[in-house]
């Protein structure tokens, strides 16, 4: 049987490291602050939106959350965003997604200041990503490769493949593990062989968002299989993108669905609007 990765279990302890940072933080009259803005009222984003300002309460920060109507212009966001640069009890701003169609994506994320890009989706934050000199990095792909370190194992020489080839996971996450010297294998829905190919991996990352896309079979023996897929079945009941019960035979380390990547995708956006606090009470700027 492999060793189950506690994505839960390591978020907690994340949690509460940062809460012993934020204390000294406070003292010095410096309440992390995270803005949210949530547009419309998608019923999944919702979801995260809430377990994101609870997880802040957790830890001592201050939690600003923006819900607007479906029907707001992008105007009226990127005036609030400005607002929110230049608000200094605001240290983070997350614009979540899904995005209504009328609303530009990639207008909105350029608008964030880069030093409050807690999500780490600026263009200017990806550039430094894929440069090799991360300066804010997304969250989900940072608390991967949380995981990865956490089982000790060596990333260096080993093959990598990541199924799906988003910008907000499949992407990063693949930059990080080259820069650790992983040799990496992006996948998407062109790709021929794809069996093939997760067969070869030592470790495996499945973020495609379809349930149980990767077989059990697929798995090497003694692969990480680290699964990013929150797919909602028809019974409610949540599953990956792997097929736990046959890819656990395989694998070495493997992350539960839920329970795995998500608690720490939260718990690294809290690390990473702690960060932004730290940095601008030191005067550290992106550019
Ligand atoms: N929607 C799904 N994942 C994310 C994320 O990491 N950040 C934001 N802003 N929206 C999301």
């Amino acid at each position: 049987m492999p060793t189950i990765i506690d994505g839960k279990s390591q978020a907690k302890d994340i949690k509460i490291g940062l809460h012993r940072e934020v204390g000294p933080l406070k003292e010095n009259g410096v309440i992390p602050g995270l803005a949210v803005i949530l547009v419309g009222d998608d019923s999944a984003s919702q979801v995260y939106v809430k377990a994101k300002g609870k997880a802040c309460e957790e830890v001592g920060i201050s939690s600003f959350q923006h819900r607007l109507d479906e029907d707001v212009t992008e105007d009226e966001v990127l005036k609030l965003i400005s607002e929110l640069n230049n608000d200094e009890k605001v240290h983070g701003i997350l614009v979540q997604l899904p995005l209504p169609p009328h609303l530009n994506e990639r207008t909105l994320t350029e608008a964030i200041n880069p030093d409050k890009d807690v999500d780490g989706f600026h263009p200017y934050n990806i550039g430094r990503l894929v440069l090799g000199e991360p300066y804010f990095q997304p969250c989900t792909p940072l608390g991967i490769m949380r995981l990865l370190e956490s089982t000790g194992i060596e990333l260096s020489g080993k093959e990598a493949v990541v199924v799906g080839r988003s910008n907000i996971v499949g992407k990063p996450v693949a930059l990080m593990l080259l820069h650790r010297n992983a040799t990496v294998t992006i996948c998407h829905s062109k790709t021929r062989e794809i069996q093939d190919k997760v067969g070869r991996a030592d470790i495996v990352i499945a973020a495609v968002g379809r349930a149980r896309m990767i077989q059990g079979e697929w798995i090497k023996k003694g692969a990480i299989v680290i699964d990013v897929g929150i797919n909602r079945k028809a019974d409610g009941k949540l599953v990956g993108d792997v097929d736990f019960e046959g890819a656990s035979k395989k694998a070495s380390y493997i992350t539960p669905v839920p329970g795995g990547v998500g608690p720490m995708t939260i718990a690294m956006l809290l690390y990473n609007t702690v960060l932004a606090a730290k940095r601008r009470q030191s005067g550290l700027k992106a550019s």
